[in-house]
């Protein structure tokens, strides 16, 4: 067992950086499965960070579109929260250097994504905010003398000592048995969940492990049914797909179907700008009748992909000229509402742990994430998380990492099952016989490779997705059940912990492998 006085930090995306600043001057072991400022989603964020940062904008503006788009589920309390933090954030980030689009007065320059009243996203280099945000954050910890960076580690489990949250067990992500490091605290910050699914705009790494450590542990998991999907994935044939931002539609362009015809202003008063689960359902419903969806950006001018660097790249490496033709696109898997339930300091419900980030839940979202909030609720808890943690601790040594024997991966076959399990039971449309054959279909693979404590956490944050969405009998913002199509009058948050989440999974008729 190693010993350290260390906080440490589960992931290494734009929360786990910011809270390892904001924890500065205690010493922090911050866990990062890849090279820092690689493989997490925060850097293939395109939209920007949502922010009253505009004079004829008020953050109770921003938090009453959030609760609007957030179907009946976010806290208010939280919106306001987040909403009122979010001017002091984005100047904090300026200062530490992310260098924000700006228009000729100095002022941010804005965009507009689907939901939001007025535009509202800083934006960097038009689609390029969350890789030069990323840097900004990486050059700082770097230059952190607190910091000690673990890279090419990962958190496989949390040890528990007398019900309390003491430590965490380490691997090398290229595969080894698990090291055991006891410290005073930890702060999951490790991502979300999309990668646990087929079809989907998460980096390859982001499969639900950091809250189904949590989860195996015993925290209690709020929201976990809420998956979004975003309506404009490139379709190419990529995993992951690349993203077209909803900015692009806020500049103006339109989905059309394969005849050109477009169809989202017949589902919603307001079309291509509806919140994002009703022009994901509008794109699946296409993509399913076989009418291939596409973003039609030819009427924004030969230039306009300048200013999306991004999504020009994407779709020149899939041989696409956005300048000629529509962009094919698909509904995927792209951030998880439901995380561990956090308090409004980022505890969970297990003394010693803290989570922010993706992997949280704090009631922001509710039921559908309002566009370019993500990052935002990202900054916010970090820093309040670290306050709550405490920035004053003993000093601590750098913690000396063996070299532990090699133990295999989970096996790519089974991942792969289960990511194909997820998109066909628990997807954009669900019902009970789609979830109950999911449920039995994480259990097989779960049972194929026992002694593998990632494919462990994969299976349990599948487990959780499927068992809150079989277990809400509605259809409510990003989760839409076909066998249950109204939504009940009263909206609630769901709260399950994996025993609970278990004991609802139906048994098998037949064996489903
Ligand atoms: C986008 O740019 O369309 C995605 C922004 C987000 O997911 O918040």
């Amino acid at each position: 067992m190693i010993r350290t006085d260390r906080v440490v930090i589960v992931g290494a995306g734009l929360a786990a950086l910011y809270a390892a600043l904001a924890l500065a001057p205690r010493p922090v072991l911050m866990i990062s499965p890849d090279p820092l400022g690689q493989g997490a989603s925060s850097a293939w964020a395109q939209g920007g960070v949502a922010a009253a940062m505009d004079p004829a904008d008020s953050a109770a503006q921003h938090a009453a579109d959030t609760l609007r788009a957030g179907a009946g589920l976010v806290d208010p309390a939280v919106a306001r929260l987040v909403t009122s933090q979010a001017r002091d954030h984005i100047l904090h980030l300026a200062a530490l250097g992310a260098p924000f689009d700006r228009d000729g007065a100095g002022g941010f320059v804005l965009s507009r994504e689907a939901a939001h009243s007025l535009a509202r996203v800083v934006r960097v280099n038009g689609d390029g905010a969350g890789a030069a945000i990323m840097a900004a954050l990486v050059a700082a910890v770097r230059a952190a003398p607190s910091v000690q960076v673990a890279e090419g580690w990962v958190a496989t489990g949390l040890r528990l000592q007398d019900g309390r949250v003491a430590g965490i067990d380490l691997a090398l992500a290229s595969g080894s048995v698990p090291v055991p490091v006891a410290a005073p605290a930890v702060l999951i910050a490790g991502g979300g969940s999309g990668g646990l699914y087929a079809v989907t705009t998460n980096p390859a790494r982001i499969r639900g492990e950091a809250l189904g450590m949590a989860a195996r542990a015993g925290a209690v998991i709020a929201d976990a049914e809420f998956v979004q999907f975003h309506p404009t994935a490139i379709a190419c044939g990529a995993d992951p797909a690349p993203l077209a931002t909803e900015a692009l539609r806020g500049e103006g362009a339109r989905l059309v179907d394969a005849d050109g015809t477009r169809f989202m202003a017949a589902l919603h008063p307001d079309a291509d700008l509806a919140p994002r689960d009703v022009v994901a359902r509008g794109v699946f419903a296409e993509t399913q009748a076989g009418r291939r969806p596409a973003l039609d950006c030819r009427a924004l001018g030969a230039g306009i992909m300048a200013d999306f660097p991004a999504v020009a790249a994407a779709c020149a490496r899939a041989g696409i000229d956005p300048a000629r033709q529509p962009i094919p696109v698909a509904a995927a898997a792209h951030y998880h509402m439901g995380g561990i339930a956090t308090d409004q300091d980022g505890r969970s419900s297990l003394p010693g742990l803290w989570a922010c980030g993706e992997a949280a839940s704090t009631g922001l979202h509710g039921a559908n994430r309002l566009a370019s909030n993500g990052l935002l609720e990202a900054l916010v808890f970090a820093r309040r998380a670290a306050l709550s943690i405490g920035r004053n601790g003993p000093p601590a040594a750098s913690v000396a990492l063996p070299d532990p024997a090699p133990a295999p991966l989970p096996d790519p076959a089974l991942v792969a099952r289960l990511r194909q399990a997820m998109t066909a039971g628990a997807g954009v449309l669900r019902d009970a016989q789609g979830l109950t054959d999911a449920l039995h279909a994480i259990a097989a693979v779960g049972a194929a490779q026992p002694g593998s404590p990632q494919l462990a956490n994969m299976t349990a944050t599948a487990t959780l997705i499927c068992a809150a969405a079989l277990a809400r009998r509605e259809s409510r913002g990003a989760h839409c059940r076909t066998d249950y199509p109204d939504t009940l009058p009263t909206g609630r948050r769901s709260r399950m912990t994996l025993a609970e989440a278990l004991a609802l999974r139906p048994a098998p008729e037949k064996e489903p492998l």
